[in-house]
């Protein structure tokens, strides 16, 4: 690779690592099992399903038109399909984009999955939206919030509901090399340019050594999460900071419940943060 700074080259980079992570995601998610079980919902919809709920209309996406941004091979997406949505889900990998489909056909479910970038997605998707959702693992991977916000927006109708749930963007300042104490390590503010890894491990997977180690991540505060989506035209609703979060996002955490915490004191560190926004009617 060469010592580009592009941010288009830097996604392209990423999504090399992101296809290669595919095949062992679809092992480690159980996603077979998941396609095969009427029943399944994946953690991640479950827990979102509890914060969205009092912002749906009757509690319940059934008959919705859904639209999933960074859907990965598709189990959150597809849990949305089998609560009764109408789905759609966007991903830059086109691995995971057949992943999806190929999971979708074998649960019987209906849904669309369109290869596309985030900011692609208004023109290769070409449709709006009931409700927007993308959650855990996604804000670190987009170089521009202000692109992504207007695309949420654009993609939303009228009186839409957007929804996401991420990472806290002081867990990603930790130093992952300090098991014992949590230090910050890393900016927590955007600082103009990407921050590189090159890291053959994987959040999903123990055994996994990825030949595409590198990755570049972005970080974006808060206030920059939320106030892109002002900027863009949607209007607040709620807004919650979490104590759990559903991969093991620092050496010192700790499995409880189904997800994972701080060992001591949960109290000293929000975890995840989630929210939602609508679009209003009048726009
Ligand atoms: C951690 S997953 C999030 C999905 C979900 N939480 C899961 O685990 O199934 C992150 C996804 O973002 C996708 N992604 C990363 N950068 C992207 C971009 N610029 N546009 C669209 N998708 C992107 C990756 O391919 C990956 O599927």
């Amino acid at each position: 690779m060469s010592d580009t700074t592009d941010p288009a080259d830097l996604i392209e980079v990423n999504r090399v690592n992101w296809d290669e992570r595919v095949v062992p995601h679809l092992k480690a998610y159980g996603a077979e099992a998941f396609a095969d079980d009427p029943s399944a919902l994946s953690g991640v919809v479950r827990d979102d399903l509890d914060l969205m709920r009092p912002h749906l209309e009757e509690g319940s996406v059934a008959g919705r038109r859904l639209l999933h941004l960074q859907c990965h091979i598709g189990t959150d997406t597809l849990s949305w399909a089998r609560l009764g949505a109408r789905v759609t889900g966007v991903d830059f990998s086109g691995a995971a984009i057949e992943a999806a489909d190929a999971l979708a056909a074998r649960a019987g479910l209906p849904a669309r999955f369109v290869q596309a970038t985030v900011e692609e997605a208004p023109e290769a998707v070409g449709e709006r939206f009931d409700i927007v959702y993308t959650s855990i693992g996604v804000l670190c991977w987009l170089p521009d919030l202000a692109a992504w916000a207007r695309v949420i927006h654009d993609m939303l109708e009228p009186g839409g509901l957007f929804f996401v749930r991420d990472a806290h963007p002081m867990l990603y300042t930790l130093d992952e090399e300090r098991a014992d104490e949590l230090v910050v390590r890393w900016p927590y503010f955007d600082s103009g340019t990407a921050l590189r890894w090159d890291d053959p491990s994987d959040y999903a997977d123990d055994h996994t050594r990825l030949e595409n180690a590198t990755t570049f991540e972005w970080h974006h505060s808060l206030a920059d999460v939320v106030q892109s989506l002002l900027d863009a035209g949607l209007e607040l609703t709620s807004f919650g900071e979490h104590r759990t979060i559903p991969w093991r996002a620092h050496p010192s955490f700790v499995e409880h419940d189904g997800g994972w915490v701080l060992p001591e004191g949960a109290e000293r560190l929000p975890l995840t943060f989630s929210l939602t926004a609508r679009r209003p009617q009048a726009s």
